[in-house]
């Protein structure tokens, strides 16, 4: 498909369609969790936080911020501190239903890597919920079933984590080593 797509980051006109499509998506699980605390956990790190549109549309986002291995944000509570950590949490990713299947999720889990790395982050986590967890192993995370989560998270939550990977670019490589599979065909 011949999408317009565009990844960047969260400006202050987003909010309202953030919003939106947060409450839309959630709203029957009971897991959604509003305005103030959805923007508390961008404020805790905007560079790691994108959205997605596709022409003029706001098609999806990904708020991410650090925490602890084995913390999560309460869903009831805004952001009050913002931890120093070499974890990067991904806190909440979503496309619109419009959207989905055409890999836009996949570009912002990219976008988000390609942060991290950038910010010398160690690991990624994320709690599934929604019964998303095949999502993401087929995206390199693991599940850790022995972190506990609340109930607020839904029955099917599971906390999972994964490495940042080392930076793949050809150019911080001796040039003679790089074969030809080492160069991924770019999508975008
Ligand atoms: C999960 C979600 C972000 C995927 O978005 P998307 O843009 O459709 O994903 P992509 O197009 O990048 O990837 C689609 C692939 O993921 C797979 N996939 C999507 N949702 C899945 C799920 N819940 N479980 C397992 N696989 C899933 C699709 O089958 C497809 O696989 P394929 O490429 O082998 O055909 C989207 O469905 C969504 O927003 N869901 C509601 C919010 C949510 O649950 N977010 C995760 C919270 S932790």
């Amino acid at each position: 498909m011949d999408l317009d797509v565009r990844i960047r980051h969260i400006t202050e006109g987003d909010w309202d369609d953030i919003v939106a499509l947060e409450a839309a998506t959630y709203a029957d699980g009971a897991l959604s969790e509003g305005r103030a605390a959805l923007r508390s956990r961008a404020r805790s790190s905007p560079a790691t936080c994108f959205v997605v549109d596709v022409g003029r549309q706001l098609a999806g986002y990904v708020l991410s911020l650090p925490y602890p291995v084995g913390q999560y944000p309460d869903l009831d509570r805004e952001e009050e501190v913002v931890f120093h950590s070499r974890n990067l949490h991904l806190h909440d990713l979503v496309v619109g239903e419009a959207h989905r299947g055409d890999g836009l999720a996949g570009e912002l889990l990219r976008r988000v890597t390609t942060a991290a790395r950038a910010k010398r982050y160690q690991r990624i986590s994320l709690v599934s919920v929604g019964g998303s967890e095949g999502f993401w192993s087929a995206h390199g995370f693991h599940a850790l079933r022995e972190i506990a989560l609340p109930a607020s998270y839904g029955p099917d939550a599971v906390y999972m984590s994964m490495p940042v990977a080392a930076d793949p670019r050809p150019h911080r490589r001796n040039p003679s080593t790089i074969r030809r599979a080492d160069h991924p065909r770019m999508t975008k």
